[in-house]
């Protein structure tokens, strides 16, 4: 097993590779903390990367696993969409390594990365535990300030599903959703498949999809192999809040108008994305809130 780490002319970290004894491998970019690989030790590639993303730390990373903070899309209109956690450079606070197990911690705060729209002392968390066939995130928002303030929280995860014609997605069936491609956006309407399909522009909110109401997860089936996407939440010290789960694919037109995405990249990733993000939490000061994702190769 091994650790690289590719530093900056700093000094600075700027990506973390990981290689277990088994062969698993993940890489993670200091910039947005993000996760930009992970393999499985017969060599699939789990996360799906742009080959035009930006990885000069230019713009959010395109593919892998950007997250969003404090806001998720733009309700507060002075700030990016999806915040300024996925568009800064993170710490590391340190790696650990054994043959099978890889762990790191990363973390952002107001002194690293900030706006004025959303001036709250915060610190932000992403623990990145890899086993051989599963790649654990936990994200993890502290509020370090004297008062309360409101956030939304989301692992923007790209899964590689190879070919999106023969890709399902299961456990979802009879979840409460909001359609984001829809006229009217508030509206919840309910999952009736119980193997979903991905034939267009799909932009999803399943609201309180947590562990309780799907226990194996969302499993998605596609050439890549069986992929289960399973997110969860707690607050405090430990007590269980529901989670959000986003499914978003853009489709051809969206995906042409973006200049760092492979115009037939849609054809090729689904994003599952665990979140916190119907509406704005509260996090009292002193409180941590922990949105975790397991990804897992079955
Ligand atoms: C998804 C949102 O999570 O992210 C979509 O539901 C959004 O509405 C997509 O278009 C991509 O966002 P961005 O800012 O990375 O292009």
């Amino acid at each position: 097993m091994s650790v690289e780490e590719v530093k900056d002319e700093s000094g600075n970290i700027r990506i973390i590779r990981a290689t277990l004894k088994s062969g698993s491998q993940c890489e993670i970019y200091t910039f947005g903390a993000t996760v930009t690989k992970f393999t499985t030790p017969d060599g699939k590639d789990l996360i799906w990367l742009s080959s035009t993303a930006k990885l000069d730390g230019t713009k959010a990373i395109r593919g892998g696993i950007p997250l969003v903070f404090p806001h998720f899309g733009q309700p507060i209109k002075e700030m990016p969409q999806h915040g300024f956690a996925r568009n800064n450079t993170w710490k590391v606070e340190g790696t650990e390594i054994k043959d099978d197990a890889f762990q790191t911690t990363l973390s952002l705060d107001q002194t690293m990365a900030t706006h004025e729209a959303w001036p709250f002392p915060y610190k932000l968390e992403l623990v990145v535990a890899m086993k051989d066939n599963e790649l654990k995130t936990q994200y993890i928002v502290t509020n370090t300030g004297p008062e309360s303030f409101r956030f939304q929280s989301l692992q923007h995860t790209y899964l590689n599903v190879a070919d999106i014609s023969a890709t399902t997605v299961t456990g979802l069936m009879g979840q409460r959703y909001l359609d984001k491609t829809a006229a009217d956006t508030t509206l919840l309407n309910i999952e009736e498949r119980g193997a979903a399909d991905i034939t267009q522009f799909v932009d999803r909110v399943y609201v309180g999809t947590h562990l309780n109401s799907t226990p194996g997860g969302v499993l998605v089936k596609c050439p890549t192999g069986k992929i289960r996407v399973q997110g969860s939440a707690t607050y405090g010290d430990g007590i269980a809040m529901p989670s959000d789960t986003v499914m978003w694919n853009p489709w051809a037109e969206k995906a042409k108008g973006m200049g760092d995405f492979d115009d037939d990249g849609y054809l090729k990733m689904l994003c599952i994305e665990p979140g916190l993000v119907q509406d704005f939490h509260m996090l009292p000061a002193g409180y941590k809130a922990n949105l975790t994702q397991v990804l897992s190769f079955l």
